[in-house]
């Protein structure tokens, strides 16, 4: 399969048509191919939260600095890592980020939006999420990931293709 324009067209998006709620199935949908992603040893690290509720909703605003446009979004997935399932420390970060990489795409093949919302590597946020959200010590959350219907298309990416930064054998 041919997925080159899907790739190149995918772009972060932070608005959203506000009380458009995505249903369960494609939020599955959604999940089964964050599921798909490599890990190390095929450990599959990765725990998944899924926030609708309005009120966690502003609650995450409050404590991720860089995610106010949550409050128009269908939801809140929190990509998590269990470092009790992790193939050796600190696996959990590559193992999930490739999940979120994942999960990205998905929306963007599904003609929904999503924007990638750093928890790790900030320690005060990683505490307040794993408060909020009542994770246990050894789940670790990760990357929010804001997802809704996005009110317009963003625009096409600029060429980002850089062959200087390729090295061939070595530097
Ligand atoms: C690790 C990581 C953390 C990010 N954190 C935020 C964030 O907190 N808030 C936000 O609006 N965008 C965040 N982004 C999105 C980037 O700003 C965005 O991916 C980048 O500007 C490239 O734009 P594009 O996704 O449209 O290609 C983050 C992206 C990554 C990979």
């Amino acid at each position: 399969m041919f997925l080159e324009a899907g790739l190149l067209t995918r772009r972060s998006v932070r608005q959203f048509e506000a009380g458009r709620k995505i249903p369960h199935s494609d939020i599955e949908d959604l999940l089964k191919i964050a599921m798909y992603a490599p890990s190390g040893c095929n450990r599959q690290p990765w725990e998944f939260v899924v926030v609708e509720d309005e009120k966690v909703k502003e609650k995450i605003t409050e404590i991720h600095p860089h995610a106010s446009f949550l409050k128009d979004a269908s939801a809140a997935i929190v990509v998590c890592g269990d470092t009790n399932q992790e193939l050796d420390e600190n696996f959990w970060v590559v193992d999930t980020s490739a999940a979120v990489e994942n999960l990205l795409l998905a929306i963007h093949g599904k003609g929904l939006g999503g924007c990638w919302c750093a928890i790790y590597p900030y320690e005060d946020r990683m505490k307040a999420f794993q408060n909020l959200l009542g994770l246990p010590e050894n789940v670790k959350p990760n990357a929010l990931v804001v997802v809704g219907y996005p009110v317009k298309t963003p625009p096409q990416p600029k060429d980002r293709f850089k062959p200087e930064k390729i090295h061939y054998n070595k530097w």
